[in-house]
């Protein structure tokens, strides 16, 4: 059921997640941890504490606990809290993986938890409906020296606003309505995509997309796409704005992986290198 917040529709993206938990298995784990190890340039995570804001499912909070952190996850839904507590439970988190519910616009609660060696918020400032606060709030634990890792989605302008309308709409439409509407707005992008792999003679190519989309930080395709087009609150923006912001709060860039300006998440990671 989609939540209502402050007037405005929630996407129940723990009822998304808890779909998608039967699918975590060894190889995603291994790919959820590959990913990690490439953006925060490290072999492993021995010894170092990770924050895991909006942790989803909680495949890369197991990620970095298999990395050797120390991990605290959390979420609004507590359908994903459930998510990631089932997967603690599953493979054994110990006392070093602490899970619970909570929001990073709470500034009190977020202050409360400490500093930490990496803050990771992958998707998740902006669905929060004040990415810019939450972005803030973040920053803020991260201990000197530390990095901050988060996906933002990119600002397409005029289109950015098209699917914030389609988002809206799917989260309004009655329950039974949602699933032929995901379809509905996919059929065009997918069709696009099938027909890009046929003129350019790789139909292959089409099914690789879905068949090996588990190689994309161990997430599922199918999941990914309802989380897409479900997923609002929405919010997104420029990479500059970005790099200014963390800028402004000490931070230094030091990898970027963008969308090269399509749909999808801009990939920042940021090293704590002065005091705000
Ligand atoms: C697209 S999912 C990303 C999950 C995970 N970080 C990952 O990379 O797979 C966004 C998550 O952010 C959570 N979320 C939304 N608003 C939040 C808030 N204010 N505080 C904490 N989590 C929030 C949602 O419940 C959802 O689980």
């Amino acid at each position: 059921m989609t939540q209502v917040a402050h007037g405005e529709p929630r996407f129940a993206f723990g009822k998304n997640w808890a779909h998608f938990l039967s699918m975590v298995d060894d190889q995603r784990i291994a790919v959820a941890e590959r990913s990690l190890r490439e953006m925060l340039e490290t072999a492993d995570l021995a010894g170092r504490s990770f924050l895991d804001v909006g942790c989803g499912s909680g495949l890369f909070s197991l990620a970095a606990r298999r990395l050797g952190a120390r991990v605290h996850a959390f979420d609004d839904d507590p359908e994903a809290v459930a998510c990631a507590q089932e997967l603690r439970r599953r493979y054994g988190g110990g006392d070093a993986w602490t899970v619970e519910r909570g929001s990073i616009l709470d500034q009190a609660y977020v202050a409360s938890l400490g500093q930490f060696d990496v803050v990771y918020a992958w998707g998740v400032l902006h669905h929060t409906g004040a990415v810019w606060r939450a972005l803030d709030n973040a920053a803020a634990v991260v201990a000197p020296g530390g990095r901050l890792f988060i996906a933002i989605y990119n600002d397409q302008g005029a289109l950015s606003v098209a699917w914030r309308a389609i988002k809206r709409t799917y989260n309004v439409l009655p329950e039974a309505l949602r699933l032929p509407f995901a379809l509905l707005v996919a059929l065009p992008l997918e069709a696009k995509a099938l027909a890009a792999a046929l003129l350019t003679l790789r139909p292959w190519r089409y099914v690789q997309s879905w068949l090996r989309y588990g190689t994309n930080r161990g997430m599922s395709r199918w999941h990914d796409l309802v989380d897409w087009i479900g997923g609002y609150p929405f919010e997104v923006a420029k990479p500059e704005a970005v790099l200014d912001f963390c800028r402004a709060r000490g931070f230094t860039l030091a990898k970027l992986k963008t969308c090269g300006g399509k749909l999808g998440c801009n990939e920042f990671v940021f090293v704590k290198t002065a005091p705000a």
